[in-house]
């Protein structure tokens, strides 16, 4: 009998080159997965774009529409839900979900954040704040991490990092763009040993089980 592929569910909020780096590796069959949705909490987000242009179904849930962060995070959750998405990839999404989003998919929900995790980390910490902070604290490397959402604020267990230099010349757009190119490298790597069920997860800690 055939195997079904992983069902992806992408959350965004901006331009989406993250979700671009997914959608190649799907397509080029790096990543053994079919994208079934893309959500943004954004009308305008760029991403919404890039997933039409390969006929990906997509939903824009507006957050004012709902009284509060519980019925926005039960309707987003119940929308992967019904489509039984596996894996939810949290890919530039600029909101924060509440537990009944992780009871939901636990360990099934991975982040990409753009520094070495556990540092800069945590509210607030999302975008350029990133790399000012980066920048501001003379740290010599940062980075990105692939990590799975815990009911924290990037507190979830470590899948993968990779290491980049700061430059004596960076500013925080130059080091964001450096990092960037780094993350469509990682994400896609990290989804892939999660659909080859590759990952191995004991407390904290995320293995690479290559037998
Ligand atoms: C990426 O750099 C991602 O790591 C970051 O937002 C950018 C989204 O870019 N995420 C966070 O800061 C989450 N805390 P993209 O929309 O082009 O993928």
């Amino acid at each position: 009998m055939k195997k079904t592929p992983l069902k992806i569910g992408v959350l965004v909020s901006g331009s989406g080159s993250n979700l671009q780096a997914i959608i190649d590796a799907v397509r080029r069959h790096k990543v053994k997965a079919e994208i079934s949705i893309v959500i943004s909490n954004k009308a305008d987000a760029y991403a919404l774009t890039r997933a039409g242009k390969y006929k990906i179904p997509t939903l824009y849930i507006d957050p004012k529409n709902y009284p509060d962060r519980e019925a926005y995070t039960r309707t987003l959750t119940d929308e992967l839900k019904q489509r039984g998405v596996g894996l939810v990839c949290l890919a530039g999404f600029m909101s924060i979900l509440t537990p009944y989003f992780v009871k939901n998919f636990p360990l099934q929900a991975m982040n990409i954040h753009p520094a070495l995790l556990p540092s800069f980390g945590g509210t607030g910490m999302y975008g350029h704040h990133v790399h000012e902070a980066v920048l501001r604290s003379g740290a010599k490397y940062s980075g990105c991490t692939v990590h799975f959402v815990d009911e924290g604020c990037d507190t979830g267990p470590i899948i993968v990092q990779e290491v980049v230099p700061v430059k004596d010349d960076d500013t925080a757009d130059s080091l964001a763009k450096r990092i960037l190119k780094i993350e469509h490298k990682l994400y896609p790597l990290a989804i892939k040993y999660f659909a080859d069920g590759k990952l191995h997860i004991v407390g904290k800690r995320v293995w690479l089980n290559n037998k």
